[in-house]
């Protein structure tokens, strides 16, 4: 058995195709872990399962289609990873899709309803029978993707943003109820990753929308996400359970002024110092050169 922080877990990552699920997948893998990968997409699952063996991962990754918003695929997929690597121990529910798009007035309840079966039943099922699972094995660690499009508003669309902040709640509750049995639930709130997912191929656009609500200069990638999962996968998070934790490039802390200045404000204070408000102490602020 290897020394990584993941040796000999097992973790099911749905959406490990591809963006955030596929590079947490050579993050675990690196780490030590058995990796069961299930995806929709047969062909991009396919490929994945070539390129991580012929890195050497060998039969320490697998992959099977699945559907997260089908009951039936999730069971499957969960029962796998214990019949494959004979344990369940961290499971990331990763899966996504654009969802339904356009004003709330010309949104069919068709794709309202398809947007929150992969999304938040997804979550609800894979949280469901990855417990059922993990009570009998003594505990777990399950991480769901939310984003930051569920801890503020203004981040379209409006479908995929409830979907997420329902999953933020979801988290919390299922910590709750799941920790007697030492079951870790959290979630991971990514801000502006480059993936097909987020730029679809509008790779300027999204990086002027980035440089503009983005405090960081640099582009999230996958990698940055899946160094949190690592974290909240392994020990080192042993505590932590109900949790949110927002890998965004300070987008949560860049506040609307910050994003659109009051007219007349400067973009970096040009004084410094102190005043007291109604104490009748004189401020005491200098002029910065
Ligand atoms: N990229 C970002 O900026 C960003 C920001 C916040 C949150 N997220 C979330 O991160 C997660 C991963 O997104 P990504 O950017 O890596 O996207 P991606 O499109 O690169 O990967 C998503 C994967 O999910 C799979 N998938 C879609 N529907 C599925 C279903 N019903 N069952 C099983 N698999 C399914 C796709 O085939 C694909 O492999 C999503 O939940 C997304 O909402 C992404």
């Amino acid at each position: 058995m290897g020394s990584g922080r993941l040796s000999g877990r097992t973790a099911v990552i749905t959406g490990g195709s591809s963006g955030i699920g596929l590079a947490t997948a050579h993050r675990f893998l690196a780490e030590g872990a058995n990796v069961l990968i299930g995806d929709y997409n047969e062909e991009a699952a396919a490929s994945t399962i070539e390129k991580l063996r012929s890195d050497g991962h060998g039969d320490a990754v697998q992959v099977m289609r699945a559907d997260v918003s089908q009951e039936g695929d999730v069971k499957a997929l969960m029962g796998r990873a214990l019949d494959v690597f004979g344990s369940l121990d961290v499971v990331f529910n990763n899966a996504g899709i654009g969802g339904a798009i356009g004003p709330i007035v010309e949104t069919e309840v068709d794709h309202w309803d398809a947007t929150f079966a992969v999304m938040m039943r997804g979550v609800f099922l894979g949280v469901k029978h990855a417990a059922k699972i993990m009570m009998t094995l003594g505990g777990g660690s399950i991480i769901n993707t939310a984003s930051i499009a569920g801890l503020s508003s203004g981040v379209p669309p409006t479908a995929y943003s409830a979907t997420k902040a329902a999953v933020l709640s979801f988290t919390k509750n299922a910590a709750a109820e799941l920790a007697e049995h030492k079951i870790r639930v959290n979630a991971v709130s990514p801000g502006i990753i480059f993936t097909k997912l987020m730029h679809q191929g509008r790779d300027e656009l999204a990086e002027t929308t980035m440089r503009i609500v983005q405090p960081w200069p640099e582009r999230g990638q996958p990698e940055h996400v899946a160094n949190t999962l690592v974290f909240l996968a392994s020990e080192e998070s042993s505590f932590v359970t109900g949790e949110s934790i927002a890998v965004d490039g300070g987008y949560l802390a860049n506040g609307l002024l910050r994003m659109h200045p009051l007219p007349g404000a400067k973009t970096k204070p040009d004084y410094a110092g102190i005043t007291y408000g109604l104490t009748g102490r004189p401020r005491d602020v200098r002029k910065l050169s």
